[in-house]
């Protein structure tokens, strides 16, 4: 298909790239169903992919990726800005002039023997003012098809453009051009030569040797996050990696939310929650990536750049998130799953016992005594976000929803109370520079060891961390900015036996219903040292079955803990050198003299 566009700078890149990269064909996609059959098509000739039984799972797909490229890989990502500095501690740098040498040369002639598909996309509502247009070049059909649901793809894109309007270039190959008559790999990659570079500047992607999720669908991560991040700051706005859900309470009252958390913390489940507490509904905005400008009243209104969920499959269940499952039950793709006889997927988690017989995510023949998992760990599911039961109706409105509040969280085993409210955004935002989470068993010898994640953003934020930081500070300073209220939360404290605390999931209500109710200023607090805290009675724990020491301990202000953490969060910042704001510094200095006055009031 040729080109309807008449955007001088698209045509030129388009030109330029495809001389650069040779292949032996250019097709413009439009992101119609004829497309995704036509990519199918050719990825089952292939062996790339495997239809699902068309009666269990309407088309639907299986595709197994080379067991060397299975996630993202931050040790391959590169922030180019022209000044070390600016990408900041957090960040592999790379010089962008040396980079580009080395992309050059190995982007010259890697898409010969293959077809360069120009995908034309828009991270959010077509024509809204917070969404952006984005175009990626691969020669990959499975990212064509996994681009045509997570985001709006096609000629609609293209005509939002017009003749002058401005995208960010997104060019990505699998790495692995074909000789005259040479079988294509099922999966083609390049592990050893992966980059994933970023041109904060210039605005720009390269993305070499990967075919998997964020290294390769350059929407997500490298746009929606690496370099929107980059771009809010220069533009006043925020490019955050949080879930946005609406709360509605039992009179018909509604409140959105968003929320920060590292991977692998549950922000899937919590965007499609099922609360426990009776009369409240929550209905899914996002569940990985939200976008936030001012508004004329001065709120913060949020869109959920994506159109679908790039989730991890394994653990997901009727039981843990049956809104998850009920989205992916047709016009889904699965990666790196397992294979049931009767031509259907299975993970780890999704059933309590395991099927008798499956195919692994390697192809091999497997059985619950076989000693590895059937289903990779980073298995995903990609799924259209309009095919969720609990979507909400706006959540394709180009204004935005909104946001009341900001949850920040990450997994900790102790000191982290189960939910902290900041007094003001700046305390928001010092809770936001130190989330972490502790490593789980799977890291032998590290149980318990943070890994500091700032507002999630650690292997996405575009540029210096503590500039991040500084952005954030400023948001506030806009006249007439009424900012979100801030929460820290904690689903995973642990007791002594090492059992966790609180049951989480549906439970998680509670803790939204205290929350929705401060932003109405309907519930107490308890003032403490390190900020406002439920009482016992507003969480409902009487309700709940819990043990009397699990509660204390859920809702405990530990001095002695937090003392320790913030020598540890002054450890941290000082990693930032004079790039550290004086506001965060403040936050250190008035947290520690709380905390010591409190422990003077208890002797
Ligand atoms: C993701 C991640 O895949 O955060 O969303 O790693
Ligand atoms: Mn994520």
């Amino acid at each position: 298909m040729s080109s309807s566009s008449t955007n001088k700078k698209l045509l030129n890149w388009v030109d330029d790239m495809t001389a650069l990269c040779q292949p032996d064909n250019v097709v413009w996609c439009d992101g119609s169903d004829a497309e995704w059959q036509a990519m199918w098509e050719l990825m089952l000739d292939s062996g790339t992919a495997i239809k699902l039984n068309e009666d269990k799972r309407p088309n639907s797909y299986l595709v197994r990726s080379d067991p060397a490229d299975v996630a993202r890989v931050e040790e391959r990502t590169f922030i180019c800005s022209e000044k070390e500095q600016d990408a900041g501690p957090t960040n592999n740098w790379a010089n962008p002039v040396e980079m580009q040498h080395t992309l050059k040369g190995l982007f010259s002639g890697c898409m010969k023997g293959r077809t360069l598909y120009v995908i034309p996309f828009s991270m959010g509502p077509i024509g809204s003012d917070i969404a952006q247009i984005g175009v990626e070049l691969t020669d990959s059909p499975y990212v064509v098809t996994n681009m045509h649901i997570m985001a709006r793809v096609g000629q609609a894109v293209l005509d939002a453009l017009g003749d002058d309007g401005d995208f960010v270039p997104c060019l990505h190959s699998v790495g692995l051009p074909l000789e005259q008559g040479q079988h294509d790999a099922a999966w083609p990659c390049n592990p050893d030569n992966r980059y994933i570079v970023h041109y904060p500047e210039s605005r720009e992607i390269w993305s070499f040797g990967s075919g998997y999720g964020g290294n390769a669908l350059l929407g997500k991560k490298c746009f929606a996050l690496r370099i929107a991040s980059s771009m809010a700051r220069d533009e006043g706005w925020l490019a955050e990696h949080m879930l946005i859900l609406k709360l509605t309470n039992p009179e018909g009252d509604v409140k959105y939310i968003a929320g920060a958390f590292p991977s692998a913390c549950g922000k899937t489940n919590l965007a499609m929650l099922k609360p426990t507490i009776l009369g409240w509904k929550v209905e899914t905005i996002g569940d990985d990536i939200c976008w936030m400008k001012f508004g004329e009243d001065g709120q913060l209104y949020a869109i959920n750049p994506e159109a679908g969920f790039f989730g991890v499959a394994p653990g997901t269940s009727m039981g843990s998130n049956a809104n998850a499952m009920l989205t992916m039950k047709e016009n889904s793709i699965f990666t790196n799953v397992a294979l049931t006889d009767d031509g259907d997927v299975w993970w780890e988690g999704m059933t309590d016992e395991a099927p008798a017989n499956l195919t692994d995510w390697k192809g091999n023949a497997w059985t619950p005594e076989s000693e590895h998992s059937a289903a990779h760990g980073n298995a995903r599911f990609t799924t259209h976000a309009a095919q969720c039961p609990v979507i909400a109706d706006e959540w394709n409105d180009p204004k935005g929803v909104p946001i009341s509040a900001i949850l920040m969280g990450g997994r900790r085993a102790s000191v982290i109370p189960l939910v902290t409210e900041a007094t003001d955004w700046n305390h928001g935002t010092f809770f936001g520079t130190f989330v972490a989470s502790e490593m789980t068993a799977a890291a032998a010898g590290k149980i318990g060891q943070l890994r500091r994640d700032p507002m999630a953003m650690l292997p996405f934020c575009g540029y210096n961390m503590a500039d991040y930081w500084g952005h954030w500070l400023q948001m506030a300073e806009k006249e007439n900015a009424k900012m979100p209220n801030i929460y820290y939360v904690n689903w995973f404290r642990k007791n002594e036996a090492g059992k966790f605390m609180w049951p989480g999931f549906g439970e998680n209500s509670r803790v939204l219903k205290w929350i929705f109710e401060r932003c109405s200023g309907t519930a107490d607090a308890v003032e403490t040292a390190i900020g406002n805290m439920p009482t016992l009675d507003d969480i409902g724990f009487s309700e709940m079955g819990l043990a009397e020491d699990d509660i204390a301990n859920l809702m405990h202000v530990d001095v002695d803990g937090w003392l320790s953490e913030l020598d540890g969060i002054e450890a941290y910042y000082a990693t930032f050198g004079e790039h550290l704001p004086v506001k965060l510094t403040e936050q250190v200095n008035q947290l520690r003299e709380k905390l010591q006055g409190s422990k003077q009031n208890v002797a």
